[in-house]
This record gives structure tokens, sequence and C-alpha cells, in this order.
């Protein structure tokens, strides 16, 4: 491991030890948060399926975390394993199943959530020439794919890998965005990646604070300066890593930048990016955010 991430790995757990008091708070707060937060938030990034990852490891825990995010306004969930890099096609096979079984297990507690198949995918230059690449889009719409990059790899990197997806004509999706960035001037390498048609994604535990406060400076940033299109859960469990942060920061973006850009955030551009649009195509909204209400 080089120096500069011995330095951010130690930094990290500082965060998350200062994030953890604050989670302790929050979960005081029984996923309530203190406003009325949106009944129709859609989460396109969660590992609620159960014993595929390092998310739930059973369809009780699944059943407990579709509660919660039942609780915080969630009503649309696509489900987002990590995809391994290899042996891709007999895990993306075995996830369709597992999300069938859980879609069942929802249904029959009467947890009125609608489940979607989607992955979290590790950026890495096999994926270009994978033929089942479409497979792994959010919802198989054949367009939006969450990537994270793995650890230590520079934005500008990022933007050698995406370039080729771009020209496939795929969207990629950077998941939790604010974790590649280890200082505010690095936010200045951005644009470029949103030029290139990237969009990203921000986690709401980090907009809260649980990430620690650098985390949280740098994720309001995103979402001050119209560089955030989406916040997610990333929710791996219903204590620890879960969906309470998503009302909370719900309304933290409701104090940042408004009523309408908030909804943008949580409810309006992932419901475009199910169906496989881009977000200038609000107009044609269609299904999926009616069905939430
Ligand atoms: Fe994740």
């Amino acid at each position: 491991m080089d120096r500069k991430a011995e330095v951010l790995n130690k930094e990290e757990i500082l965060e998350r030890e200062e994030g953890a008091k604050i989670l302790d708070r929050t979960e005081n707060l029984n996923g309530n948060s203190s406003e009325k937060v949106s009944p129709a938030i859609i989460d396109l990034h969660c590992h609620i399926l159960p014993g595929i990852d390092d998310g739930s490891r059973s369809n009780e825990q699944s059943l407990e975390m579709a509660k919660q995010a039942l609780e915080n306004g969630i009503r649309t969930i696509c489900a987002t394993p990590h995809l391994p890099p290899k042996d891709r096609d007999n895990f993306y096979q075995r996830a369709k199943l597992i999300l069938k079984e859980t879609e069942i297990l929802t249904k029959e507690q009467n947890l009125n959530i609608q489940l979607y198949m989607g992955f979290e995918i590790s950026l890495d230059y096999s994926l270009i020439t994978d033929k089942n690449l479409s497979n792994y889009t959010l919802n198989q719409n054949g367009k939006h794919l969450l990537c994270e990059l793995p650890f230590g790899t520079s934005l500008k990197l990022a933007e050698k890998m995406f370039y080729p997806l771009r020209l496939d004509g795929y969207i990629p999706i950077l998941a939790h965005v604010e974790r590649f960035i280890s200082s505010e001037s690095e936010i200045k390498e951005l644009p470029k990646l949103v030029d290139l048609g990237v969009l990203l994604q921000v986690n709401a535990a980090s907009l809260v604070g649980i990430a620690g406060n650098r985390t949280k400076k740098i994720a309001e940033t995103l979402v001050n300066s119209n560089l955030a299109h989406l916040v997610a859960s990333d929710a791996h469990d219903q204590k620890v890593r879960s969906y309470l942060p998503m009302a909370l920061a719900y309304d933290s973006c409701r104090r940042l930048v408004g009523e309408e850009k908030t909804q943008e955030l949580f409810e309006i551009n992932p419901a475009l990016i199910l169906e496989g649009k881009t977000l200038e195509e609000k107009e044609q909204l269609a299904g999926i955010k009616k069905e939430s209400f």
C-alpha cells in the first residue's frame, strides 16, 4: 500500500469512528426524520438481496431492511449486489433468482416495495469486452452501469476507463463519488467526467456526516455545485450501513438546495435512470415514479 493510501486509510478510520457516533444518534430517531419525507424515494444502490455479497445475510434481514426502507420513504429499490470480476454471468443468473424469491417474500409480508435488478460493478478493463455487459445495467435497461472504482484509482484513470463505455453507448454512474475525492481541489476533476456523460452518485450516509465531517463537506459541495446527479443509500444492513440516512439526507438536501432539486436527486433522476432515459428526458418520465406513489 502506498503512503498516500495508508494516510487516507487512517483518516478514513478516524472519520468512520466519528461517523459511528452520529449513527448512534440517528438510530434513536427510529427512521423518522424531523420533517415530512417524500413517500416516493427511489434507491438505486443497495445490498438488500440475501446471501449474495457483503450485504444482507438472510431472508429475515432482507425483510427487516425492506421495512426500514419503507419507513424512510423509499418505495422503489434497485438491488445492486457487487458483481464479481469473474464468472459474471453465473452471478447474474443467481442474483435474478434471489431477487424473485425476495420479491415473493416481501409480498407475503405485505411490504409494498418495488424491487428491480441491478449490479455494482468494480470498474476494470475486462468489462469493455464482456459480451453480456448489457445484463449488468440497472433494471437491465441497456444503458446505466453503476460502477465503483477500485480503491486508490485516480479520477484521471477512471476517465480513461469510462471513455470506451461511453463510446459503446453506456452511461456509467460513479458510485459514492465522494469517497474518491481526498480534497476539495479534486472536485475540479469531476466536470470532465460529467462532460463525458458520467453520472455521479452520492451516498446518503456521507451527506449526513456518518462517513465523517470531511466527507460530509465534499458531499455537500457536490450537491451545492450541481455535480451530484443522484443520492442513494448503499445500505448493507439495517443497523450500521442502513436505510436510516436516506430520510435524513433528504432533509439535509432540502435545506441545502430546496425541494425541487432534492426531488431530482432522490426521485426524478433515479426514475429516469430505471427507465433507461437520459436526465434530459424528464417530460417522458412514465410508469416507475407513478407506481411508487
Ligand atoms: Fe455498494
